[in-house]
């Protein structure tokens, strides 16, 4: 039977990369007996703008029924950020249980940046992030109100539970593809409730998987290291603020935003998984055929790998390492001259030959 996949491409160069990635989507649907069929939903700004809502009423209902989502990005200076993100993104990743934020960081060949290339190592490790509650809760609010005491509050949730399911996913992570450590992200010298709570039960789960070594680094020092000494990391696991911060300088230390995937997990399998680009909708460059597909390119090989076609998520990657060789087939920021457009079809091309 073929798997469904919702395709999302949002705002700003959201649409140009997503417009690459299906266009090496249906040269793998032609050359591969990839079969899947697929669904565009026109979520974003403008919908938003027309209806009042980033999305229908049974949006996510709708969603229920697709084994996969490709997003490609959100955010118009049109409609307010927190708007974009906690009407469109946040009900997704907690309607859809997807408390696994898993973000790839691998130097591919070919990629020169001068932070990566001052390593002699290799770079190729992975963040997970927990990605449903911690320090994105929403809950607390503003007090005093106009008074000179005024304040405000923000509160940090985490759960024994919530804590558990992701430090699990990271340990058994390692095991499943062969790593030796788990490098836990912490800040319990001064953030003493939450933090000492997740060392806590963080370490229960380390003492369940002894064969995997496990260390807890402070934030800061994690993120100096991450500068570095980052061939020095396996599995990086780490909360939903930490990780995201973290999880955008990995994508820096590895050559850059247009290149960094991402996958939001749900590792039951009752919900559809969702793949996007770290990156944003880049208005600044919007419009304008400079954004680099890779990124989006790569979730959707990461979307193929989570359906089960792993032959395709590595043809992929294969694929993208060969266009890097040639500086004239990749966007600007990467040190090129192709537009987005010469780009996908590049790498259709190269996809198409190999
Ligand atoms: P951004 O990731 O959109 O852009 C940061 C910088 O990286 C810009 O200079 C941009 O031109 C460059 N860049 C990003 N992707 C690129 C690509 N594929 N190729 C070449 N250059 C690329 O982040 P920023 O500027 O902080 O946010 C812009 C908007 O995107 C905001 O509205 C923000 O809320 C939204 N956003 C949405 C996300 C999502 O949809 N998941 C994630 C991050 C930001
Ligand atoms: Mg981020």
């Amino acid at each position: 039977m073929a798997s469904k996949i919702a395709i999302i491409p949002g705002d700003g160069i959201g649409p140009e990369v997503m417009k690459q990635a299906l266009k090496v989507l249906e040269a793998l649907k032609s050359d591969y007996t990839l079969d899947v069929d697929y669904d565009v939903f026109d979520w974003s700004s403008d919908y938003y703008l027309k209806h009042g809502r980033m999305l229908p009423e049974d949006g996510l209902e709708k969603l229920k029924n697709y084994d996969a989502i490709l997003f490609g990005a959100i955010g118009d200076s049109r409609v307010p950020d927190d708007v974009t993100v906690w009407e469109l993104i946040m009900p997704i990743r907690k309607t859809f249980e997807q408390y696994v934020n898993f973000r790839p960081v691998k130097q591919l060949k070919g990629i020169t940046s001068p932070l990566a290339d001052s390593h002699s190592g290799e770079i190729d490790f992975v963040i997970l992030r927990e990605n449903s509650e911690g320090e994105y809760s929403n809950s607390g609010g503003l007090m005093f109100h106009g008074q000179e005491k005024e304040m405000a509050i923000q509160n940090s949730i985490f759960t024994k539970a919530g804590i558990k399911n992701i430090a699990e996913f990271a340990f058994e992570y390692a095991r499943k593809h062969h790593y030796s450590k788990v490098t836990s992200a912490t800040k319990s010298n001064a953030i003493t409730h939450t933090m000492k709570f997740w060392d806590k039960e963080v370490g229960k789960i380390a003492e369940s998987h002894r064969d995997i070594d496990y260390e807890k680094v402070y934030v800061d020092a994690l993120a100096a290291k991450f500068v570095q000494q980052p061939e020095e990391f396996q599995v990086v696991l780490a909360s939903n603020l930490f990780g995201d911060i973290l999880s955008d300088l990995g994508s820096a230390v590895a050559g850059g935003l247009g290149i960094s995937p991402s996958a939001n997990i749900n590792p039951s399998g009752e919900y559809p998984s969702m793949f996007e680009p770290v990156h944003g909708s880049a208005p600044d460059i919007a419009g304008q055929g400079r954004a680099n597909p890779i990124a989006q390119v790569w979730s959707l090989a990461l979307l193929l790998e989570h359906i089960g076609r792993n032959d395709l998520h590595d043809h992929i990657l294969k694929a993208i390492e060969k266009l890097l060789l040639d500086k004239t087939q990749v966007t600007n920021d990467i040190g090129g001259s192709a537009s987005t457009e010469e780009a996908g079809d590049a790498l259709v091309k190269i996809l198409r030959e190999s």
